[in-house]
């Protein structure tokens, strides 16, 4: 994935177990961050809806009998944040998955959605069987 990230980005890192409980850590880990960079409290709330889905789907799609923990990567590159999401799944193609359709809802299939709703920008990168890394960037408003 090719984002230009400043010489003097900075990257913390998280290895989570598969538990939805740890969630929770990943969304105050992100507040910390956001919080420190200047965003506000409804761009840190979109920022948590995001990690906190990426991190289910990480979980509920992306889990290894092998290995069923998953990282969250944040990295701050100048005013713009950058959260990866890596788990070592199936993987999946971000261009093979529908769009809601909001005449005939469904119980699932939001979390991507919502993603792409709240962020700047999103990529996956993803190899069948062989993990995904989905990037979400959200830029810091002056
Ligand atoms: N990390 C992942 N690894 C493998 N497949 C994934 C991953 N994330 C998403 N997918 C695929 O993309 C589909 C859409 O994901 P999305 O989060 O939008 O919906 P969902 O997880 O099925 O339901 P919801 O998030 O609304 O509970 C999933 O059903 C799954 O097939
Ligand atoms: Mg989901």
């Amino acid at each position: 994935m090719e984002v230009q990230t400043k010489e003097d980005a900075v990257k913390i890192s998280l290895t989570l177990p598969g538990i939805p409980e740890f969630v929770s850590v990943a969304r105050l880990t992100l507040s910390g961050i956001a919080n420190r960079m200047g965003f506000d409290i409804d761009a840190i709330e979109d920022l948590k809806v995001a990690v906190s889905e990426a991190c289910t789907n990480a979980m509920k799609h992306g889990c290894n009998i092998a290995d069923d923990s998953y990282v969250v990567n944040y990295i701050v590159s100048g005013d713009r944040l950058i959260i990866d999401v890596c788990d070592s799944g199936r993987g999946f193609d971000l261009e093979a998955v529908e769009s809601p359709d909001f005449d005939n809802p469904k119980e699932n299939g939001l979390g991507l959605y919502i993603i792409k709703t709240l962020m700047d920008e999103v990529e996956v990168k993803s190899l069948e069987n062989n993990g995904t890394i989905i990037r979400m960037i959200k830029q810091l408003e002056e």
